[in-house]
């Protein structure tokens, strides 16, 4: 990654707390590594530190008020065109409160409101202040729209007690920064197809057959890719998760209609990923009208196969790289082994969806990415930064 800032305008925004000083650090850092650095500042930010520093270390004018600079009098509306990366550090529970509900009555805020570049967060604040509810929601909301955070880390805090809440060391959200720019173009001109969420098959016109696929996987998968450059298809079933902004989305029901859409949508795409939850057996024959109990009987259910999404993307993919999710109770990366091979898939993210913090409903995963080379054990990840991770592997 390393020549990635060269030439390019990082904005830090400093925010009020304690660590304030130590935006200093990241400021030298960031230059160091070839950026451009300007700094605009909160009010409460000027109470830890003087402008003046950070006007002497950029040899730039510090951004403060809405109304400071008479020769521009849109200021918020080109800092934020003018920086190619954002960074807030340290970021306070207010601003990143701020973020999460667009605020904008200041400079800082309005700037990161209008920004359409890479931001990344640097939280620093009291412990409880971190865990608290409003702020872990928050954040969430703040990854959820591809926000990259760093930190915080634990250690020595101002109130005096040990605990998370430190402002991260700088080398790491340095890192971060290199890492945001370079994602953020990383897929772009890819047009990426993603199969999400469970499909209902209908009995009759009030009861299906569905399954606990939530489809927080393939929407983390959307969001990321659309946050890398590509342009996203989301094929989505009948899932809790809401569709992200900014990504096309083609909502069907049944196997039988994802089946079709993907297929469809294909056509144009560069890369597939099918993190649909499809129903293998669809019923024969769903009545036309509501089954009446005591009326019609119904002991038996005739269920037919699905079509396999996977495998008929798979069997015209050409040169294109298509992968697929394995969803297993036993022994995952063999039944994902097995599958790649029948399938026909350049890859298989396979998770044991057994365990507590993995598979349907939760909010984090543990995957094996296997490919024909081997199979490669991956941390407990969240469903976003798994999709990164997933991602990366394909640019
Ligand atoms: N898949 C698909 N179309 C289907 C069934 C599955 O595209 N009709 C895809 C899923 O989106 C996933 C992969 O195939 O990417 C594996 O799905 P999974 O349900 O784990 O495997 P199955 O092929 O259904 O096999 P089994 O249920 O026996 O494990």
């Amino acid at each position: 990654m390393s020549g990635v800032l060269e030439g390019r305008c990082a904005l830090v925004c400093v925010t009020g707390c304690i660590a304030a000083y130590k935006a200093c650090e990241l400021v030298r850092e960031l230059q160091r590594r070839g950026a451009r650095v300007k700094v605009l500042m909160s009010e409460h930010a000027t109470h830890f530190i003087d402008p003046t520093t950070f006007r002497a270390l950029t040899h730039e004018p510090v951004a403060l008020g809405l109304f400071d600079d008479p020769s521009d009098p849109i200021h918020h509306i080109s800092l934020a065109k003018e920086a190619d990366v954002i960074v807030v550090a340290p970021a306070t529970a207010n601003v990143i409160a701020k973020m999460a509900c667009g605020i904008a009555d200041d400079l800082l805020s309005t700037t990161l409101l209008a920004a359409t570049s890479p931001i990344i967060v640097a939280p620093a604040m009291n412990s409880n202040m971190w865990r608290a509810a409003a702020t872990q929601e928050n954040m969430q909301r703040l990854r959820e729209r591809g926000v990259l955070v760093a930190g915080p880390g634990r250690g020595y805090l101002a109130c005096g007690d040990v605990d998370e809440g430190r402002l991260i060391e700088i080398e790491t959200i340095a890192d971060t920064v290199e890492q945001a720019l370079c994602e953020s173009s990383a897929l772009t001109g890819e047009r990426v197809l993603i199969t999400a969420g469970p499909t209902h098959e209908p009995i009759d016109p009030v009861r299906f057959i569905g399954n606990r696929s939530s489809g927080k996987m393939g929407v983390a998968l959307a969001r990321a890719a659309r946050d890398m450059g590509a342009q996203v298809t989301l094929v989505l079933g009948p899932a809790d998760a809401t569709a992200p902004w900014g990504v096309d989305v083609v909502p069907v029901e049944t196997a039988a209609e994802m089946h079709s859409a993907a297929l469809s949508a294909f056509e144009d795409a560069t890369m597939a990923i099918c993190a649909a939850a499809v129903a293998d057996y669809t019923p024969a024959q769903p009545s036309d009208h509501k089954l009446k109990k005591g009326v019609e009987t119904l002991d038996r259910l005739e269920l037919v196969p699905t079509a396999d999404i996977l495998h008929d993307l798979s069997a015209v993919k050409g040169e294109r790289l298509v992968v697929g999710f394995a969803a297993e109770t036993g022994d995952p990366v063999a039944y994902a082994q097995a599958k790649l091979a029948r399938k026909g898939c350049d890859a298989i993210v396979a998770n044991d969806v057994t365990r507590s913090d993995s598979g349907f409903g939760t909010d984090t995963n543990k995957a094996w990415w296997i490919t024909t080379d081997g199979a490669e054990e991956l941390p407990v990840l969240s469903k976003d930064e798994l999709a990164r991770e997933i991602l990366r592997r394909l640019k």
